[in-house]
């Protein structure tokens, strides 16, 4: 890659941080990278630190005599062979859309002849905004690519897409671009993976249900922790209050007949990680009206057994994914119960945790044990997010 040449434009927002740690990523392959810096991008990063990281000057303006005098902004514009724009603000995107070239760096979008690529970083409300999903459409349209937005927690307090892409996420589509193919340093790119989780909620009536305790947060985390990994991941969620994390395409379901219809659907995937607290039973009948308590004491509520959607994941066929991994939750005797459910629902792995122990529902961290036909290993008790890592990277492992 030392032949390469990348010109960043650092906009003004607060992601312009994470900038100097994609400038030292490229810089590190051997891309050569010149900044130019905007005006708020300035009041986020200093021209001293994109200097020292990419080695080189960094261009403010666009009428500035000593700029002009080394590289007039024509021949800055062309001197790369890939423009960034990163972060990509909405002010910066609607003027690059509009053809405006009133400071240097919209006079360079103007006048490159190399492709762009940018990182978008707004608040949520901004991002959604028609103004700028127009401006997008026809950035795109001129043939502009982008890398992001990512969903998730933003500095200004609100939560939805607008955080800007990470350096790394960004680095992976510079060098795509450059090499023309995908980069396949991510242990699970190109794989597809199937994730359940939460619980699911079966109807007695209108306005009442049989539910399971789950907050959905382990299933979650390894949904992300798939996704970090390059895998593409269908989450089939009942219902929590999670945030879907970043590029996770998500399915929200409610019963487990709808949770069973959505999973199949989502097959083919090298793996399926059942992580749902599906309800076991559902009430023969939903009432079409609500059960009104009566003379004749409480109503009998008739259960009927609900698809087992792990065990029928694991059955053999054309579509059953490579690895299939089952969850138990045990209150005693938690690795009997464990190996047993292997076999009897004919999955690989099995997880199992003991929801005795404090803090594992609906808490942040997790004691499990994996259970596999060659053994059992005890892991320590982690964070669920640590614990999806660790669970993710073993499926990598698995496959390749
Ligand atoms: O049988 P039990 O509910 O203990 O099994 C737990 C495992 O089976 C979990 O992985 C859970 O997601 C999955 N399961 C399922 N469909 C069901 C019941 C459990 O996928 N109806």
């Amino acid at each position: 890659m030392s032949d390469k040449r990348v010109l960043l434009i650092v906009g003004g927002g607060i992601a312009a941080y994470k900038c100097l740690e994609l400038v030292r990523l490229l810089r590190k392959s051997g891309i050569a990278v010149r900044c130019i810096l905007t005006k708020g991008g300035e009041a986020f990063v200093t021209p001293l630190s994109l200097a020292a990281l990419s080695e080189d000057r960094v261009y403010q303006e666009l009428f500035s005599l000593t700029d002009e005098a080394e590289m007039g902004h024509i021949q800055l514009s062309r001197s790369a062979d890939l423009v960034v724009v990163a972060p990509a603000t909405a002010d910066l995107m609607a003027r690059a859309a509009n053809g405006l070239a009133n400071d240097l760096a919209t006079t360079a979008l103007l006048a490159t002849d190399k492709p762009v690529l940018m990182a978008p970083a707004m608040n949520v409300r901004m991002w959604n905004h028609p103004a700028t999903q127009r401006n997008i459409a026809t950035l795109a349209g001129d043939g502009i690519s982008f890398v992001g937005p990512d969903e998730g927690a933003m500095a200004c307090g609100e939560f939805g897409p607008g955080r800007m892409a990470e350096p790394a996420a960004i680095f992976v589509a510079i060098m795509e671009r450059f090499t023309q193919e995908p980069v396949l340093d991510l242990p699970l790119k190109g794989r597809r993976a199937l994730v359940t989780a939460g619980p699911t909620v079966e109807p007695i009536d209108p306005v009442r249900l049989i539910t399971n305790r789950s907050s959905g947060k382990q299933g979650f985390a390894i949904a992300q922790a798939l996704s970090a990994l390059g895998a593409e991941v269908t989450l089939v969620a009942g219902p929590v209050a999670l945030p879907t994390p970043p590029g996770v395409h998500r399915i929200d379901v409610e019963t487990a007949i709808q949770m069973q219809a959505a999973c199949q659907a989502a097959l083919p995937t090298d793996v399926a990680i059942c992580v749902a607290a599906v309800a076991d039973w559902r009430p023969a009948e939903e009432g079409a009206l609500k059960i009104k308590k009566g003379p004749d004491g409480p109503p009998a509520i008739n259960l009927i057994e609900n698809p087992d959607i792990l065990a029928g994941l694991a059955a053999q066929g054309p579509n059953r994914p490579k690895l299939v991994i089952g969850f138990a939750a045990e209150t005693n005797d938690v690795e009997a119960h464990a190996r047993a459910k292997l076999t009897k629902k004919g999955c690989d792995w099995v997880i199992a945790n003991d929801v005795t122990q404090p803090g594992v529902m609906g808490g942040e961290a997790n004691t499990v044990l994996l259970v596999t036909h060659e053994g059992t290993e005890r892991w320590d008790k982690a964070p669920k997010s640590d614990v999806a890592k660790l669970i993710a990277n073993r499926i990598a492992k698995a496959l390749t």
